[in-house]
């Protein structure tokens, strides 16, 4: 039976272990620094398991030795984000929060896969990558499915038509930059662009940008449903195997002539983590658009790395 390590128990690393129960992946180890918490949260988790029938163990921990030999850890250990707050807000805090959980799994899990979830998304998936040492494949950051999931909402609504039929990539920074593509979303081969107007689309692309933000600020902390269901299909993909392409935030070396930074492009995931980075042709202007986003991404980047020395 496989072992996923999930560290930090709050509302986003609970809802991954969750779904991830509910998939069946493997047995599962919660991990927080707080006396209780994910002792309670494995229980709670593990009498949910029994009522469903699922026979996967889930423990919980304070000690990262109940960890060893993990095949996948998730790392959502941080502090999150007020309404007034944007995800960079959170560098400082989380770089040193996520480079102390990365020497934990480098120690504790080192043949382990690594998603990492925390925020600002792709500079804490740098930051581990770092704190981990390991292959660039092997640590990926989620978001994509995320932001995707909310683009995809309000087009089908929009549209009128299922959820799942609307497929398209998402690239860039998981933060006001990202790069949505309505050139290259589709309807069952129709793009974006040719069913909606370019007035509607750029309402639906900054509705998606402002999404997490909106969800703070109503429900007054931040998305956890959608980020747990999210985090499980990733692990889905490496635990299973399954080569699904996937927008996950990945150190990029040369792709998209872009060097030495971690940023979301569609990736090919399976057991030993990104299998293939696809490249997509960009057109001028979503290229530019992209390059910006990364360059927003590079500073966060050098600022966490500044701290790491
Ligand atoms: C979100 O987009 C908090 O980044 C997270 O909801």
């Amino acid at each position: 039976m496989p072992l996923i390590g999930v560290v930090g128990c709050g509302r986003v690393g609970v809802s991954a272990a969750l779904h991830v129960l509910l998939k069946e992946l493997g047995d599962i180890v919660l991990i927080d620094i707080i006396q209780g918490l994910p002792q309670g949260e494995a229980l709670d988790l593990s009498h949910m398991a029994s009522i469903l029938g699922i026979d996967v163990e889930v423990t919980g921990s304070n000690d990262y030795r109940d960890m060893a030999g993990a095949d996948l850890a998730v790392i959502t250990a941080g502090i999150v984000r007020r309404a007034d707050m944007t995800r960079l807000d959170l560098l400082q805090k989380n770089t040193s929060i996520v480079s102390d959980v990365a020497e934990k799994i480098r120690e504790h899990a080192p043949s382990s896969n690594v998603i990492v979830v925390t925020n600002p998304l792709d500079a804490m998936t740098y930051v581990a990558l770092r704190k981990t040492g390991f292959e660039r494949e092997r640590v990926v950051g989620f978001s994509g499915l995320l932001d995707f999931g909310r683009f995809r909402y309000l087009v089908a609504r929009e549209l009128g038509v299922s959820r799942s039929s609307v497929i398209g990539p998402i690239i860039g920074e998981h933060g006001d930059s990202m790069v949505l593509l309505p050139r290259l979303t589709h309807v069952l081969g129709k793009p974006l662009t040719s069913l909606l107007t370019a007035e509607k689309t750029s309402e639906l692309v900054e509705k998606t940008r402002r999404a997490g933000a909106e969800v703070i600020s109503l429900k007054g902390w931040s998305a956890s449903h959608a980020p747990g269901a999210g985090v499980a299909l990733m692990a889905e993909a490496i635990i299973k195997d399954t080569n699904a392409v996937i927008p996950s935030s990945v150190y990029l070396r040369g792709e998209y002539g872009v060097d030495g930074v971690c940023v979301v492009v569609p990736v090919v995931l399976g057991s030993s983590g990104v299998r293939g980075i696809i490249v997509l042709d960009l057109d001028e202007s979503e290229r530019r658009e992209f390059l910006k986003s990364v360059e927003t991404v590079r500073q966060a980047q050098e600022t966490a790395e500044k701290m790491l020395r």
